[in-house]
């Protein structure tokens, strides 16, 4: 009998591999023989360990499933689908996923992220196949008319990314993958490249193929050890397969590409600390310009994007830019993977299109705090990104709405606070966390976290809250205004809206209130 469970870091956490070995020894103690189909995850950690079971109605789910369930589970008739609390039935049908829009996401969780095959069986090559057969420029064209813009933050048009490199006149080009996910809160990346590393893989190959590149880079960090090992073995398989090398599948176009992993500096996301860190540098800012499109990886042309920006490529590449352009708003068209964190009863990643308001987020797909307590806060786009309070739930997840009131959408991550939450103290730590991990080459963003944390501190202990109030606000003007890049320049986006919408945490009087 076949299950799914998956290996995704989050399962693994939460108990994999101990349910794995209840249910292979109590299998085995009922004469039962499985068939283990390792997956990755399908978002849902607040299901996981989430086993799927194959039956004649299609994969049942049960989550999730700690090593004590399992022999109930088997009393319960598991293996036929059986009825049990932790039934959840057909997945795609639990309301939960019912509700999302997988398309980068559609086969994370369901394929053996190992198996070329089975990849090959839920659609995955059908993007690359398409560019094979076509000119640089028309997939260009393509990627313009999906309007799809820069996961990994900054929403940079990824067609016109795709042009400049294109257009450059250079003997050697790259494309290099941002795999460096550093944002709290944030899995996007490392829940694909173990749940469909295939995926990443096509997006870059047809990213090559459009520009002209021959050799790829994904950088990543060594905390995705399970990251790391499943895109290795994927990239053997696609090699082997012929989806990456020489001449790939008879087209006459090579590409290969290899993982490197590095140390975890959050700086070594930006991209180019990161194509220094690559280099074998240490991972300071490099000033802008020269642009990584013109001047990146060894001085060369180098497409530098995030893993979710490749991996939207295979399905608009099999689908057509204008399926993809139907969904989201306004200049915000897609899907967007928004990650769910903090204190929340339904954590994990849904993907959805741009355009619903991020109340639904947190009161749907979240189910509200963990605790029970009234919300209060949500930071959204990571550390560097603004805490909301109540009244701005109803911003629409949109690149322009989200700028417009004061905050970014980042790389989707939503960290949710209850009313027991200090905003002075994340606004203190916004600096610390500026401090800790500035590269140091810039005054602004190397002196001024260090400053800022001091007014902070000093604004809450009642110290000349007004005088110490301007000199805070210049702070952060500031750290925006002459910042290197966005480690220093954004870090005064959550100072400034908790500023902006707790203005009583900074208060010294009323903190001291019981
Ligand atoms: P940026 O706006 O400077 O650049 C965005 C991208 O567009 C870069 O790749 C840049 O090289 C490219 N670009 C700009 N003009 C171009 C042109 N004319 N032709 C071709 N390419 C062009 O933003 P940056 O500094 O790269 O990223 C900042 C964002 O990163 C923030 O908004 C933040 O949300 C996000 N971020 C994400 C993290 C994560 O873990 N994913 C961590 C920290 C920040
Ligand atoms: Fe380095 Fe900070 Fe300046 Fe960025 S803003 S270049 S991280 S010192």
């Amino acid at each position: 009998i076949r299950i799914y469970l998956p290996q995704d870091a989050a399962a693994l956490a939460l108990g994999a591999e101990a349910a794995l070995r209840a249910l292979s020894a109590e299998a085995a103690r009922r004469g039962a023989e499985l068939d283990v189909v390792r997956t990755g995850t399908r978002g849902a950690i607040w299901l996981e360990p989430l086993l799927e079971v194959e039956t004649p109605e299609g994969r049942i789910g049960y989550g999730p499933v700690r090593a004590a369930d399992v022999p109930g589970l088997f009393d319960a008739g598991l293996l036929a689908g059986g009825a049990h609390p932790l039934r959840i039935g057909r997945p795609e049908e639990h309301p939960w996923f019912a509700g999302q829009i997988r398309l980068t996401f559609a086969r994370c969780g369901i394929v053996d992220p190992a198996s070329v095959e089975d990849y090959r069986a839920h659609g995955g090559f059908t993007g690359l196949e398409r560019a094979l057969a076509m000119s640089g420029e028309a997939i260009v064209d393509e990627v313009k008319l999906s309007g799809l813009r820069g996961r990994g933050g900054a929403g940079f048009p990824t067609g016109i990314k795709w042009n400049t490199v294109r257009l450059a006149q250079a003997e050697q080009k790259y494309i290099v993958c941002n795999a460096d996910e550093g944002d709290s809160g944030t899995f996007a990346d490392r829940m694909l490249m173990e749940g469909d590393p295939l995926c990443l893989i096509e997006g870059m190959a047809i990213a090559a193929i459009a520009v002209g590149a021959t050799k790829g880079f994904i950088y990543t960090r060594s905390e995705y050890p399970h990251a790391i090992r499943a895109m290795r073995a994927a990239i053997i398989a696609a090699r082997r397969a012929g989806w990456l090398g020489e001449d790939i599948q008879g087209s006459g176009r090579r590409f290969d590409l290899e993982v490197r992993m590095g140390a975890g500096a959050y700086i070594c996301g930006e991209e180019t600390s990161l194509l220094n860190s690559l280099e074998g540098k240490r991972g300071v800012v490099r000033a802008k310009p020269p642009l990584p499109a013109i001047e990146g990886l060894f001085g060369k042309p180098t497409v530098v994007n995030n893993v979710l920006s490749f991996a939207a490529m295979p399905w608009i590449m099999a689908h057509g830019a204008q399926a993809y352009a139907e969904f989201g708003t306004g200049r915000s068209l897609g899907t967007l993977a928004v990650q769910i964190a903090g204190n929340v009863r339904r954590g994990g990643l849904v993907e959805l299109p741009f355009g619903l308001p991020l109340r639904a987020i947190i009161e749907d797909w979240a189910g509200g705090t963990a605790t029970g307590r009234p919300f209060r806060a949500v930071q959204v786009g990571g550390p560097l990104g603004a805490y909301f309070p109540e009244s701005l739930l109803d911003t629409p997840l949109d690149y322009e709405a989200f700028a417009r009131a004061g905050g970014l959408l980042g790389h989707g991550g939503v960290t949710v606070f209850d009313d027991s939450v200090d905003l002075a103290r994340q606004a203190r730590f916004a600096f610390e966390f500026c401090a800790g991990e500035s590269c140091g080459k810039c005054t602004p963003c190397r002196i001024g976290a260090v400053r800022g944390m001091e007014v902070v501190d000093r604004i809450t202990a009642g110290i000349q809250p007004e005088r110490n109030r301007v000199v805070l606000d210049d702070l952060l003007e500031l750290m925006t205004d002459a910042s290197l890049c966005a480690m220093g320049g954004l870090t005064p986006v959550p100072v400034g809206s908790a500023l902006k919408h707790f203005p009583e945490d900074f208060d010294a009087a009323h903190r001291a209130m019981p």
